[in-house]
């Protein structure tokens, strides 16, 4: 099974678009997945229970779920939504678990702040430091030729680590959240370019697995 941790411990950041949208493309891609949801504000559970019945199965479960149970299930990969203030012991068990970590990052200076501390705690990590985890960046509610997104640029630009895709600002992903569709549910005539969008953070993703199961 192979563990993708969505974090950042800014509230708001984007985690759980990022972790139903990952879990929708699976899906459609026909793969057993499962949606971890590590949050108990429940987001992503909600999500999942607006998801219509008929398209592709996502596989809930709650943030007490324990290993057994997802085990039984037995999902070819685990999308886990973390909470806004992820930290500590909860942070590094977590990374621990997690083959790959996606961490959505918005063009603001408190995002920009909190992302900051977040990734040098996160880069001190063992399961880091040992190279056990893939990291990707994900600039979140930006347009790549405006000067934020620039900004942003620059500003992740010193973590050493991959910015693998920008995401637009649009309503597209709150009409998602809200019926339990991903952008990869949506007709192409709706969601051409976010689709486009996605391609080299699903890229990221596939090719992260293929390393590890050759
Ligand atoms: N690219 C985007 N364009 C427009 N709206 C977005 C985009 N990404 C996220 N949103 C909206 O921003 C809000 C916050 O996003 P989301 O819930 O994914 O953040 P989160 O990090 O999971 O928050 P929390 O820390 O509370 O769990 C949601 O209403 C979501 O629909
Ligand atoms: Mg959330």
């Amino acid at each position: 099974m192979q563990t993708i941790l969505v974090a950042n411990p800014k509230g708001g950041s984007g985690k759980t678009t990022l972790a139903t949208n990952i879990a929708g493309w699976l899906a459609g891609k026909r793969q057993r997945v499962g949606l971890f949801d590590a949050d108990p504000q429940g987001s992503s559970s909600q999500w999942l229970a607006r998801r219509p019945a008929l398209f592709p199965p996502v596989a809930g479960f709650a943030g007490d779920a324990r290993r057994r149970e997802i085990r039984d299930v037995g999902p070819e990969w685990l999308v886990v939504d973390s909470p806004a203030g992820l930290h500590g012991d909860d942070l590094r068990e977590a990374v621990k678990r997690a083959d790959a970590m996606v961490v959505p990052v918005s063009p603001s200076a408190f995002d920009m702040d909190a992302t900051e501390r977040f990734l040098e705690v996160v880069g001190e990590l063992k399961a880091v430091r040992a190279g056990g985890v893939a990291i990707a960046l994900v600039a979140m509610r930006v347009d790549a030729r405006t000067r934020s997104a620039a900004e942003l640029e620059t500003f992740l630009g010193q973590f050493d680590l991959p910015l693998v895709a920008h995401l637009r600002d649009t309503q597209v992903y709150v009409y998602c959240a809200r019926d339990g569709y991903s952008v990869f549910d949506l007709p192409r005539s709706r969601a051409e370019q976010d689709q486009e969008q996605w391609r080299p953070l699903t890229r990221w993703i596939a090719r992260h697995a293929a390393v590890r199961n050759p």
